[in-house]
């Protein structure tokens, strides 16, 4: 991208130095007769906003996102093989995703937690339009408006400084409120990830997915 801008920057250069070139070689006193030199400069800054259209035209066209980038920006993740109470970790635009089939306790205990137990009230669901309550439902609802309880869908990022939450493998600490546990600083998720304890401000992110089957999800 740096070495793109460098060439903009290049070519809008030599845009504004023929122009400016034409500008200073013109002679004022010949205002209604342009002569043939006069021509000559006009014709070469002429060429050269041609020759710099022919330039950045391929540029700007290398610049839309083709099929291939599009795809690059969601991801489908086949679940059929992830069982009641396991989660895993996909990667997902350079960031870790959680997926997590919670268990019946899991969901209960997430849907009777009271929005003033929460250190963070706003869902921070990519699907969800506006500001709306961290219930478990709004956790949970995917970009067609459904909630699935048993899917938990989030980006592993601590909101704190960044770190990767443990929880998701098998055997990790899931701190003391049975969802992530971010051991760089003492910060605890529950189980919709939403903050309860520790220095992280928010819950964890919500990406925008929808299920594109009963066991495949996107994301993105
Ligand atoms: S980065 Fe997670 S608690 Fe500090």
């Amino acid at each position: 991208m740096q070495n793109t801008r460098a060439i903009l920057r290049r070519v809008q250069r030599g845009i504004l130095l023929g122009a400016t070139f034409a500008m200073t070689t013109s002679d004022p006193t010949h205002d209604s007769e342009p002569t043939r030199r006069d021509f000559i400069h006009i014709f070469g800054t002429a060429a050269t906003a041609v020759g710099a259209g022919a330039v950045v035209w391929p540029l700007v066209h290398q610049m839309n996102p083709d099929a291939s980038v599009l795809a690059l920006s969601t991801k489908e993740v086949d679940l059929s093989s992830v069982e009641v109470g396991q989660a895993i970790k996909v990667f997902w635009q350079g960031k870790p995703v959680f997926i997590r089939r919670r268990t019946a306790v899991e969901i209960e205990e997430a849907e009777a937690t009271p929005m003033s137990a929460l250190k963070d009230d706003n869902a921070r669901n990519a699907n969800l339009a506006g500001k709306v309550d961290a219930s478990d439902n709004a956790r949970t609802s995917s970009a067609d408006g459904e909630a699935k309880p048993e899917w938990l869908v989030l980006v592993g990022v601590c909101t704190h400084l960044g770190c990767i939450p443990l929880g998701t493998s098998a055997g990790e600490n899931k701190g003391d409120y049975g969802g992530w546990f971010c051991p760089c600083h003492g910060s605890h998720y529950d189980t919709a990830g939403r903050i309860r304890k520790g220095p992280a401000p928010e819950n964890l992110p919500v990406p925008p997915y929808e299920f594109v089957s009963d066991t495949v999800v996107r994301i993105g």
